[in-house]
């Protein structure tokens, strides 16, 4: 399609979303009979509760596609009318190749083209930040962005330093033009892969004859992220808010990356904001990875704490290692 809109003269913005987790629960007395843990350790170290988990035969792209029905029951089937691109943020695709997106793309009939990403817990922010660009520039008019996660599929669970930290779950949104003055009015994008021994998947067996898949793990230095990630918080939001022309104090709601109720609380008082005005959902999901900040968006939405006008400031960070933040003027979607 030629383009139809001059790049500099449309700004893009979330127009729709929805989340999904599943139903199956994992709650810490749940882990503490399958490893020597504890409810006391788990929520005072890291303020999780309980986590869900995809069954068996549950891969990501079934994870995608229930937060993109969940969107379409919230949003109406009208609201993927146009999308000519899909994006999946994932870490943890159902194969390497084909792209988890297309298999979204193709459940939806959407005449659309469709690639994974893959930049760990930011990657939902990349996600949106490249479909900021395909709409502000013209490429693309309707960008469906989704990160979804099955990681407790990677999950060492004879690691109870890492196995008690991440759940699944998927969320996705439509990226389109918005009015004035809506939409996405900053992006901060960071790597450093200097420390990309902290956090990484890697292969920990042989791949047999029979052709049986290597088995995958998630390997994590917990301290070492833990001190990433309260800088990186600290100065990607700083820099995300003044990039916008804002002020810590214009921010309605902090949407952070839902890793560690301990990280987002320092994230929460190096801004100086109120505890109302930040979103905490580890306690019941998790780490979900590229899926947490859709779904603790879902649940500012549902808990009426997100208006029209309000100034959402998102960031996360993961392995890479990688970081991401924005500021997001919420609404502006066609009634
Ligand atoms: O999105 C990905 C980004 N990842 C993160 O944000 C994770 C960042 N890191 C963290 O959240 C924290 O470092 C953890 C929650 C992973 C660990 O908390 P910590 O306060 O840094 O604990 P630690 O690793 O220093 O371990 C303290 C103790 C150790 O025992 P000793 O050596 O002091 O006797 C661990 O063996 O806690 C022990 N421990 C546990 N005990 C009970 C570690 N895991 C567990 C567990 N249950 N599940």
């Amino acid at each position: 399609m030629i383009p139809t809109t001059q790049p500099g003269k449309v700004r893009a913005g979330i127009t729709a979303l929805g989340a999904y987790a599943p139903n199956k629960i994992l709650s810490n007395h749940d882990l503490e009979k399958i490893m020597e843990t504890s409810d006391e350790w788990i929520v005072t170290r890291t303020g999780i509760k309980r986590r869900h988990i995809a069954d068996d035969d549950e891969f990501t792209s079934h994870l995608a596609i229930k937060s993109v029905e969940d969107l379409v029951k919230r949003h109406g089937r009208d609201s993927l009318e146009g999308v000519d691109m899909v994006i999946v943020a994932t870490n943890t695709p159902d194969a390497l190749f084909p792209a988890t997106a297309a298999l979204v793309q193709d459940h939806f009939g959407l005449k659309a083209g469709a690639f994974d990403l893959l930049a760990a817990c930011p990657g939902w922010l990349y996600a949106l930040s490249i479909a900021k660009a395909y709409v502000e520039s013209g490429l693309c008019q309707k960008v469906l962005a989704i990160g979804a996660e099955a990681l407790t599929k990677i999950v060492d669970w004879d690691d109870r330093a890492t196995a008690v930290l991440f759940g699944d779950g998927a969320g996705g949104a439509i990226i389109e033009a918005v009015p004035e003055p809506y939409g996405l009015k900053s992006v901060v994008l960071g790597a450093d892969g200097s420390g990309a021994q902290h956090l990484h998947r890697r292969s920990v067996g042989r791949c047999l004859p029979n052709g049986e898949p290597l088995a995958e793990h998630l390997y994590m230095n917990g301290r070492e992220v833990f001190k990433f990630a309260v800088r990186v918080m600290n100065t990607a939001t700083i820099e995300a808010v003044e990039k916008a022309g804002l002020h810590s104090d214009d921010i309605s709601l902090f949407v952070p990356h839902q890793a560690n109720l301990r990280i987002i609380e320092a994230a929460r008082q190096r801004l100086e904001l109120p505890p109302e005005r930040v979103v905490v959902t580890v306690d019941e999901y998790g780490n979900n990875s590229t899926a947490s900040i859709p779904l603790a968006l879902k649940h500012a939405l549902d808990s009426g704490r997100i208006a029209d006008g309000d100034q959402l400031l998102l960031v996360s960070f993961g392995a890479g290692l990688t970081w991401a933040a924005s500021v997001l003027t919420w609404g502006g979607a066609k009634t």
